[in-house]
């Protein structure tokens, strides 16, 4: 049957319907007037929108089996938002009512769009970077950020220089006509760090593109050191790359080269389902209810701090993968 599923964890209102492949996606991001995302603004814009971004989502689908949503993590205020949509429209449908994992969906979304079985996955995103791999019934975190994620390092130098939200898009470009020089560079075993980074490439005196080039080479290397480990840990042979960050061509460009010289399978599913997206959820949703994962009404609970590792993958465990 087909899903439902509904995003909203911070700066996009998505639903999408999913049956055996997507039906609809309709989305309405939230841009901040200035500065950085604001979490209850975040969550009335996501109000303001939802009856116009579902209707439109529900209008190409046929008979909805299940309602899904972004449990977390996330921002409170727009994670409340969403869950009490899901929740009201599960109800009225008499259907049952799937709570996921974001960081999951990013990671099911990516199987899904790449054909990749058992990939390395690095999830780079605004709030989060992570390098994961699924192991006994779990996507388990091999590193990860110890304090900002790349994608709000990325926002917050953009953000000093009075550059446009998000910054990650606009240091890509001007970073095209930047040559290197040495920012500081954090790697701490598997796990990473972005916000000396940061603070080294806002105090640069170096002209802008040399400090966006070398802000991207020095984060990415990061990640790609870390990612490149965790396939040599694992000895898994398959790599993704997710999250809204993903759409970067040079963090695309490195992966590629590090997989190459080792001989791994590279792949990022296609620019949509890359950020923040509806599909993501409706898909992840209904994997999870064909293998019987829904959640009564007192279970559905939002969780701002939810980890990808507290969820149990049994889909994949029936599988048999
Ligand atoms: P999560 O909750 O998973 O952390 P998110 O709310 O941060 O997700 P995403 O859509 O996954 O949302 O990612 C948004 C981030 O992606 C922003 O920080 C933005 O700057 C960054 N980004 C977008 N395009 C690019 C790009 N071309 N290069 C680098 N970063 C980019
Ligand atoms: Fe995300």
């Amino acid at each position: 049957g087909q899903v439902l599923g509904i995003e909203g964890t911070a700066w996009n209102l998505s639903a999408a319907v999913f049956d055996e492949d997507l039906v609809s996606l309709s989305s309405s991001a939230y841009s901040p007037p200035k500065g950085g995302i604001h979490p209850r603004e975040a969550a009335q814009h996501h109000a303001a929108v939802l009856k116009d971004v579902i209707t439109s989502a529900l209008a190409d689908a046929d008979e909805i089996a299940g309602v899904a949503f972004s449990q977390g993590p996330g921002l409170g205020p727009c994670l409340r938002t969403v869950g009490t949509a899901a929740r009201s429209l599960a109800l009225s449908l008499g259907v049952p009512l799937i709570g996921v994992n974001h960081c999951v969906a990013h990671i099911e979304i990516g199987r899904f769009a790449t054909g990749f079985a058992d990939p390395i996955v690095l999830y780079a995103s605004g709030a989060n970077t992570q390098v994961l791999g699924y192991l006994n019934g779990r996507y388990r975190i091999f590193g990860e950020t110890l304090d900002i994620g790349i994608g709000n390092a990325l926002d917050k130098f953009a953000r000093h220089h009075a550059l446009p939200h998000p910054g990650g898009p606009v240091v890509e470009e001007l970073a095209r006509k930047g040559s290197y020089i040495p920012l500081p560079y954090t790697v701490k075993g598997m796990d990473l760090a972005f916000s000396g980074l940061v603070s080294a490439a806002k105090d640069s005196a170096a002209p802008l593109p040399d400090v966006c080039y070398s802000l991207q080479e020095t984060a990415f290397a990061m990640c790609v050191e870390v990612t490149e480990r965790a396939l040599a840990h694992t000895g898994k042979d398959e790599a993704i790359l997710v999250g809204g960050v993903g759409v970067n061509s040079r963090l695309q460009e490195m992966l590629s080269v590090m997989c190459g010289e080792r001989g791994a399978s590279f792949s990022v599913p296609e620019r949509k389902y890359m950020g923040d997206n509806g599909a993501m959820i409706a898909y992840t949703g209904r994997i999870m209810l064909e293998s019987g994962q829904t959640i009564s009404i007192p279970q559905s609970r939002v969780n701002p701090a939810y980890r990808s590792d507290q969820v149990e993958v049994t889909w994949r465990r029936e599988a048999g993968s």
